[in-house]
């Protein structure tokens, strides 16, 4: 368990790749709130989910501070796996265990001395509610795909660890239902921060930070002006996803997919 309930985050401005101060006040996040994060490749979005990861005090390169309830937040929460309140899941995050997902997940059941083993279905299953390829305990987790990985990531980040703030960094891929992940964090109450290229990311989320040389450029929070924009994002992604997966399965097409 954490040892204080997370109400808000905030990030306090540094300086871009020019030192020069960033033109922010303060980014406060709250649970079941979500916050994407979009600018050109090298501008600084990794490094400031990073800055959250570890929750900065001024000692990154990017001079940002990070709070947790308006305070530094408490040495637990940066040294202790087990309290860490921040699941940081990249395009990277891979699992070189030579174990099955059933012993994997009961391997970090274990560790969070948690004994209710039926927790590892469930988080398997949550799992499949995130992408097409079916995951199954008895497979070894170094088979897995890219999309199964980072859903199986993402449903274990929701189920076992627990985190409050869970940070995305470009995991958007072909394998992975993004609405539903986003639909299902917020329905867990989470903190959500994406890294994304993902226009239909981009428009499901509550706000945008724009990032530009390193720092943050702006921060957008369109409410309901881009519903229309939205309402075309959904509806394109869910053409391409079923194109995907008819291409996937062989088919050919000879008729229109919108219908
Ligand atoms: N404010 C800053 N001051 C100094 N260096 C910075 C700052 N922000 C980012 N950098 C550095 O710039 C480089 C690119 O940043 P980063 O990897 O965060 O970009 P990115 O937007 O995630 O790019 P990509 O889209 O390619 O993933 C990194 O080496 C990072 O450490
Ligand atoms: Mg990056």
């Amino acid at each position: 368990m954490c040892p204080e309930a997370i109400r808000e985050i905030t990030i306090l401005p540094g300086r871009n790749k020019q030192g020069e101060p960033e033109r922010f006040d303060a980014i406060t996040i709250r649970p079941g709130e979500t916050i994407s994060i979009v600018g050109p490749t090298g501008s600084g979005k990794s490094a400031l989910v990073n800055d959250i990861e570890i929750f900065a005090q001024n000692d990154t390169v990017t001079g940002r501070t990070v709070l947790v309830n308006g305070r530094q937040p408490p040495e637990e929460f940066v040294r202790d796996p087990a309290q860490k309140p921040v699941a940081l899941i990249t395009q990277h995050t891979k699992c070189l265990a030579d174990l099955m997902v059933r012993e994997f997940l009961l391997m970090h059941l274990r560790s969070r001395k948690i004994e209710d083993e039926t927790v590892v279905q469930r988080t398997i299953d949550l799992a499949n509610e995130f992408t097409g390829e079916k995951i199954r305990g008895d497979m070894k987790m170094t088979s897995l795909s890219g999309g199964q990985t980072r859903s199986l990531m993402v449903a274990d980040a929701i189920v076992i660890s627990n985190t409050p703030i869970i940070l995305l960094d470009e995991v958007e891929s072909a394998g992975i239902f993004k609405g539903r992940v986003i639909e299902t964090l917020k329905r867990y109450g989470k903190a959500v921060i994406f890294v994304t290229h993902d226009p239909l990311v981009s428009l499901l989320s509550k706000r945008r930070i724009v990032m530009r040389d390193g720092s943050v450029e702006k921060v957008i929070e369109p409410g309901d002006s881009e519903r229309e924009a939205l309402d075309e994002a959904i509806r394109l992604d869910d053409i391409i996803c079923r194109m995907r997966e008819r291409i996937r399965a062989g088919e050919t097409f000879t008729a229109p997919v919108s219908a």
